[in-house]
């Protein structure tokens, strides 16, 4: 049986994804940091699914151990056959009213343990020449985006890093893909809600929903695709924006990003 890993896969897009790649006969391996949600997930997926093997493991991936943590926990069950680097979060404001913390944390998960665990399922995967890394990105990564700035520049790290990898694999002519995956501002995940403000964004032009993203994902996955714009009006913006003038993409970014006053 195939084996799929999803980081954050008991929430948001993670379960989305999760409900896909079960159908589809995969083993589930999950790593989040709320014990609770992985029980209430795993109970809710194995109703829906009752075929589905779920296995997970609580484990912060903030902590400087946690990667290699799930490496560990994940080659002992056996060979892991795509690796979904989907945890993280974001912090909202501007970058000097934000609190040290937790702009440190974001950049611990959604950079440096999305770089641990890429590297070390990558080195496995190379060895056996198969296996796919799915890096969850954000449209973010295409731009600035003020009172986002920080996240948005952890999301730059994941684009760059992600896509340079895959040019590595092709140079080395391996089999193993990383595939770069771009969600527009998802309406309906807890990523909203944790962020300290509603935002414009998640009602704007190109807003999406978890189903589709994880569709979309999986749509990449299936065609051997190594980059993927997700949702569909996103799309169509991402080919437009070769024609938008940079102040006006500055402008309908800041506007996006404003508050939401209620
Ligand atoms: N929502 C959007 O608008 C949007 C748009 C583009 C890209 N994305 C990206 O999509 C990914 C998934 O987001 P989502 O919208 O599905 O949000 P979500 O429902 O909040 O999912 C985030 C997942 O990450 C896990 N996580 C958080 N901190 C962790 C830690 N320290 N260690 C281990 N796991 C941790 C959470 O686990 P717990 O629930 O246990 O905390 C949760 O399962 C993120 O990388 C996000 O940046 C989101």
């Amino acid at each position: 049986m195939a084996t799929v890993l999803i980081t954050g896969g008991s929430s948001g897009i993670g379960l989305e994804m999760s409900r896909i790649w079960g159908q589809n006969g995969y083993r589930l391996l999950w790593v989040s940091h709320k014990d609770e949600e992985l029980v209430s997930a795993k109970a809710l997926i194995k109703r829906e699914i009752p075929k589905v093997d779920v296995l997970y493991q609580t484990i912060d991936l903030t902590d400087d151990d946690g990667p290699e943590r799930v490496h560990e926990w994940a080659t002992e069950l056996g060979k892991v056959d795509v690796v979904i680097n989907n945890a993280g979060f974001g912090t909202y404001g501007f970058v000097h009213e934000i609190s040290l913390e937790q702009e440190l944390s974001m950049i611990k998960l959604n950079a440096i343990g999305l770089y641990k665990m890429t590297r070390l399922f990558l080195k496995d995967m190379i060895l056996q020449n198969k296996g796919t890394i799915i890096n969850i990105c954000s449209n973010s990564a295409f731009q600035p985006i003020p009172r986002m700035t920080t996240y948005a520049a952890t999301k730059g790290f994941v684009y760059q890093f992600s896509r340079g990898l895959q040019q590595e694999l092709l140079i080395q002519k391996s089999a193993v893909r990383v595939m770069t995956v771009c969600p527009a501002a998802i309406s309906d995940t807890p990523f909203r809600k944790l962020l300290s403000q509603d935002v414009q964004t998640f009602k704007g032009i190109a807003a999406t929903t978890a189903i589709e993203v994880a569709n979309d994902v999986w749509k990449g996955f299936s065609k051997n695709k190594s980059f993927v714009v997700s949702g569909k009006k996103m799309r169509l913006l991402y080919r437009l924006r070769v024609i938008i003038p940079p102040f006006l993409t500055r402008y309908l970014v800041r506007k996006e990003t404003e508050p939401i006053l209620s």
